[in-house]
């Protein structure tokens, strides 16, 4: 799925929402930074955690914002601004244009379980760390994301369908092997997950119904279809009978290069 146009400007709303906030966080808890650190936000979209991560080094440190998307990379410059140490890398997670051995922390939050060549791009990311770097990595398992309230067959078809918006639906359980093999150590996953009944406009089910509704009809599911869908997980809603669960999971890892 590309984060352009609308979907991207979704996205952008799902990060400023209750979920977006609550995985920087979940993360910028998570993180002991050093006024020196070179950090990289692998997937950075429109930039928030730049922010809070820029705030916390000084003229020694230098923060970089990685993503292939030109529109995310454009909001999130404007989103900078006012900051000179963060420079944004406008390119795939396979290929980052750093020396070896650069960063002290890698971040990434909802953007490895895009990536078709993920091997690829987490051996790339190993370069680019010190040995003793941490890695913090936020993913979705995919086969716990979902809408309830709508008419069983329907809301199936329309999640069956959604499935094709992400190549590794259930990443987290297969992370830990795969940096384990890279040399990374003191693997250690952490459940994010979270569960909503009412949607509000800080709430990332408002958005994630919007991204999905667009998704699908990209995958042969007719508009008809879709706004049945919808019109009936609004009913449930009213009715009190709605639900949408989401089971994000934190990551984290210490590079041992030998
Ligand atoms: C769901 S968004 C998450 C953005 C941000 N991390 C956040 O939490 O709001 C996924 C991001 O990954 C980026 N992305 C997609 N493929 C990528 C790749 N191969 N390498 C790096 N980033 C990628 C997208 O452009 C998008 O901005």
């Amino acid at each position: 799925m590309e984060f352009n146009n609308d979907l991207g400007r979704l996205q952008r709303l799902v990060a400023l929402s209750s979920a977006g906030i609550s995985r920087r966080q979940a993360i910028l808890k998570k993180l002991i930074i050093n006024p020196n650190d070179k950090i990289i936000d692998i997937g950075c979209g429109a930039g928030d955690l730049l922010i809070d991560l820029a705030k916390a080094i000084d003229s020694g440190g230098h923060v970089y914002g990685l993503d292939p998307s030109e529109d995310q990379i454009s909001n999130a410059s404007i989103k900078c601004t006012e900051f000179n140490n963060i420079t944004f890398l406008k390119s795939n997670a396979d290929k980052i244009d750093l020396s070896d051995n650069t960063c002290n922390v890698a971040t990434s939050t909802q953007t490895f379980e895009y990536i078709k060549n993920v091997d690829d791009a987490l051996m790339e990311t190993k370069r680019i760390l010190k040995s003793g770097a941490y890695f913090i990595n936020i993913s979705v398992l995919w086969d716990y994301f979902g809408f309830y309230g709508a008419e069983k067959k329907l809301n199936e078809k329309i999640h069956d369908a959604f499935k094709a918006h992400c190549c590794h639906q259930m990443l987290p359980m297969e992370l830990p092997g795969k940096l384990s093999d890279l040399g990374f150590i003191n693997i250690k996953n952490k459940s994010l997950s979270f569960i909503i009944t009412h949607r509000d406009q800080n709430s990332p089910a408002k958005y994630a119904e919007d991204v999905i509704a667009f998704f699908v009809k990209s995958q042969g599911i007719s508009e008809t279809e879709v706004n049945d869908w919808k019109e009936q997980i609004n009913r449930a809603e009213k009715e009190g009978r709605f639900g949408f669960t989401s089971f994000p999971v934190l990551t984290e890892a210490f590079l041992n290069k030998i």
